[in-house]
């Protein structure tokens, strides 16, 4: 996990009150602020730091709708525009499909990833182009899809 959730960890694991409804909340908020969504990693994270239940933190997140949970720990955006598909996009996507056993529902095979797809990521300039986990990946840091998502596995 990056450094900044780990510093949000720390902070909060420190507060005598972390388990309150107020501490946990304000946790969550943060988190997402941060990470864009509560995947099911930062759950687990959430669970051990403020020594709640599975099932009260489930409560917490219908309770207050503004805190979005992701089904998959990394989502990815991959671009099938014209520019990207004319600098190989596609066959990085095809890679990628066959890499993470993508499924019809853009499910992986291991439940982590999410693939979803958009026309154009305005990024073209430095096509072919994806988001993963929120953060642009382009060109040559593509070439090599089974590393790159390797490396990022291991960073959360
Ligand atoms: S065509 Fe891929 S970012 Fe525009």
């Amino acid at each position: 996990m990056s450094e900044q959730i780990e510093e949000i960890f720390a902070y909060y694991g420190k507060q005598r009150d972390k388990s309150s409804q107020e501490m946990v909340i304000a946790l969550l908020r943060e988190l997402q602020e941060a990470e864009g969504c509560i995947t099911p990693e930062l759950k687990v994270r959430v669970i051990e730091t403020t020594e709640i239940t599975d099932k009260f933190l489930n409560c917490l997140i219908k309770m207050y709708p503004s805190i979005k949970e992701a089904k998959q720990a990394h989502e990815i955006i991959a671009c099938t525009g014209e520019r990207c598909g004319k600098k190989d996009g596609m066959t990085i996507l095809q890679n990628l499909r066959r890499e993470l056993g993508i499924k019809k529902d853009g499910i992986s095979s291991d439940g982590r990833f999410e693939l979803r797809t958009r026309n154009c990521l305005k990024q073209c300039r430095t096509s072919p182009n994806m988001y993963i986990d929120r953060k642009l990946y382009s060109g040559e840091q593509l070439k090599d899809i089974k590393t790159l998502l390797n490396n990022i596995c291991k960073e959360r």
